[in-house]
């Protein structure tokens, strides 16, 4: 059966500060979710959060950007954004860019991550939701996934995993996108994703089909905005086993808690830290970066789960590596590389300061 998984997320207010989603906030959530599936517009959903966003997990019959679904989500987060103003949420609104919901939701501020495909009789889906960072976080973690076979052993000793994947790549600022073919445009690959906060992994297909395999959300705030208005705090679906990566090879890239842009105000480099779902609320310095990662066998659309893969305990170190990152890096204070660099400062607050002291600054012979 094809079928068609969408994450659609957003931040619609926080509780408290930009920390967690407030329980009025899911509840509204499941309400729309619950009313969807009854009048048969999705098959399935479930909901996932981490930090102040929160994510539509939905399988449907529709194809990706779908006008419908897309307008659905739109609504849903609508919804929560008055119960949000209702108890005062932070943030209330946050990414709601737009004033009202036409065609679908590029550049209106919710990300989105979609694939259409043939559903497989045991059908491992992992779906990743990050708070505090970008979409280019997922960058280091899918090419360890689907390329690096000292992550991914079935690259070396699995038949049908021996000849490699084809990533998307886009670039953001140029809006273009290319198709490299691994292992082959390996290097020519790193020299682009290596940059994520320009070059970003779109999605990773099977070689010699169009079948999509992993998709992320891509949308970034501040191009859409002009102006800073919080982090992307990204989505990522992966399928696996079975011609694909396995689930432990699918997690295993979060073993190591990578640097990523984000954290505070959106400004500072951080370690990704891979959390079960009980601690997927960032506070110290409102982080550092966070992942969790929600399991699902699929069934004829329906979303069997989820089951807290970062909840266990063999993700520990990585933790401890993670805030061990996080003491290291916040020594620097206001200092690069802690704080990100010039040019990334100019899509946050930072022009109006320079703005204040522009006459103050006197030329150099
Ligand atoms: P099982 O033999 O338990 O199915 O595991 C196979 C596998 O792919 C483990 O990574
Ligand atoms: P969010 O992007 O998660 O809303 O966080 C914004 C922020 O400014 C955190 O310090
Ligand atoms: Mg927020
Ligand atoms: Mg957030």
């Amino acid at each position: 059966m094809e079928i068609t998984l969408s994450i659609i997320k957003a931040d619609v207010g926080g509780f408290v500060g930009h920390s967690d989603v407030h329980p009025a906030l899911r509840e509204k959530a499941v309400e729309h979710l619950a009313k969807a599936k009854k009048d048969g517009l999705l098959i399935d959903y479930s909901r996932g959060e981490v930090g102040d966003d929160i994510a539509l997990i939905m399988t449907h019959k529709k194809g990706i950007e779908d006008e419908e679904i897309h307008k659905f989500a739109w609504d849903t987060f609508t919804a929560m954004t008055e119960v949000a103003k209702e108890y005062g949420q932070y943030g209330a609104g946050q990414d709601l860019l737009v004033d009202a919901f036409s065609g679908n939701l590029k550049g209106m501020g919710p990300g989105f991550a979609e694939m259409t495909f043939e559903e497989r009789p045991a059908e491992p889906i992992i779906i990743y939701l990050a708070d505090k960072t970008e979409p280019g976080a997922w960058n280091m973690p899918l090419y360890k996934m689907f390329a690096d076979p000292f992550n991914t052993i079935g690259l070396v000793i699995d038949p049908s995993m021996h000849d490699g994947f084809r990533y998307e790549v886009l670039d953001l600022i140029g809006e273009k996108s290319i198709i490299f073919s691994l292992p082959e445009d390996m290097y020519d690959m790193l020299v682009f994703i290596g940059s994520p906060s320009r070059y970003v992994i779109k999605h990773i297909f099977r070689k010699g089909s169009d079948e999509p395999v992993a998709v992320t959300s891509t949308q970034r705030l501040f191009l859409m905005a002009g102006r800073y208005v919080g982090k992307d705090d990204p989505v990522m679906a992966v399928r696996c086993q079975s011609g694909l990566p396995a689930v432990g090879e699918a997690l295993e890239p979060f073993s190591f808690p990578h640097t990523v842009a984000g954290w505070m105000r959106g400004s500072h480099h951080g370690p990704l830290m891979p959390v079960g779902v009980e601690d997927d609320t960032p506070t110290r310095f409102d982080g550092p970066p966070r992942v969790v990662a929600l399991g699902f066998q699929l069934k004829d659309g329906r979303l069997i789960g989820p089951r807290d893969m970062f909840g266990d305990i063999s993700y520990d170190n990585a933790r401890r590596l993670a805030l061990d990152a996080a003491d290291y890096l916040r020594r620097h204070g206001p200092f690069e590389p802690h704080r990100l660099p010039q040019e990334e400062m100019e899509y946050t607050t930072m022009p109006a300061v320079m703005k204040k002291l522009k006459d103050r600054f006197k030329a150099v012979d």
